[in-house]
């Protein structure tokens, strides 16, 4: 298992740090929350099918609570590299029963989706693949969600993407100032430039059809592509 945030802007591994996090996210969980229902939302699936959905990074499980919330009769499997996470995850999903398994996995390694049944009809995301930071690891994690879909099976990834230039950054940055917490140090220019325009073509060359960004607010957007019939 990889040590955390190869930034160091996050210790997913530690249970006081994790407890920090969770309490903090109170501050936008309105805008968090309606991105995705938003995401839910933009699956084209019967509300009461019994889809199967892969949540990646599935950290205390709100994009899960979310989608069952919306498809009441999906089967959701929840993956992250953080006990403390997934004991939280375990917690807030525990209504649902058997509709919801959880399982670690990191993503740093390849071998991640072993042993995960493909055929999902969504891979969704919230805010959790950025943190792997490494942009050719993030490409390959692309190529490697394509095969656990369904055909016509669509990957959503909601998520933070990088302003292309210091001209966009400060746009950004000024736009956010009114509206939203200060920008967390990652934004602050020690990560690795990955523009949103750098993820469509991932898409495309993972094999995805119809790569797109169904919605942008600032620097969270919510990307899509489908696995081709
Ligand atoms: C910002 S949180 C988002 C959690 C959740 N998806 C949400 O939106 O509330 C990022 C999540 O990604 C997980 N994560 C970060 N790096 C990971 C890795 N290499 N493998 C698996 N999970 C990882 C963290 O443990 C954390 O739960």
């Amino acid at each position: 298992m990889s040590s955390s945030d190869p930034l160091g802007a996050h210790d997913w591994h530690d249970e006081g740090y994790i407890e920090r996090w969770v309490t903090d996210q109170a501050a936008t969980d309105d805008e968090r929350r309606a991105h995705m229902r938003l995401l839910a939302a933009a699956i084209a699936a019967d509300r009461n099918a019994p889809i199967r959905v892969l949540d990646i990074g599935v950290g205390y499980g709100a994009l899960t609570e979310e989608l069952l919330g919306v498809f009441g009769s999906a089967q959701v499997v929840g993956i992250d590299f953080s006990e403390p996470m997934l004991t939280r995850a375990r917690a807030a999903l525990e209504r649902f029963g058997d509709q919801v398994t959880l399982r670690s996995a990191d993503l740093q390694d390849p071998t991640w989706a072993d042993g995960l049944e493909p055929g999902f009809d969504a891979a969704v995301s919230s805010q959790a693949i950025h943190n792997v930071r490494y942009p050719d690891r993030i490409r390959a994690i692309y190529a490697e969600i394509l095969p656990l879909l369904r055909p016509g099976g669509c990957f959503m990834n909601l998520d933070i993407f990088s302003p292309p230039g210091d001209r966009s950054y400060a746009a950004y940055a000024a736009a956010r100032a009114g509206l939203y917490r200060p920008p967390p140090i990652h934004h602050l220019g020690h990560a690795p430039p990955m523009p949103l325009r750098d993820h469509l073509d991932w898409l495309d060359e993972a094999g995805f059809a119809e790569a797109d960004v169904l919605m942008k607010d600032l620097r969270q957007a919510l990307i899509v592509g489908y696995r081709p019939d």
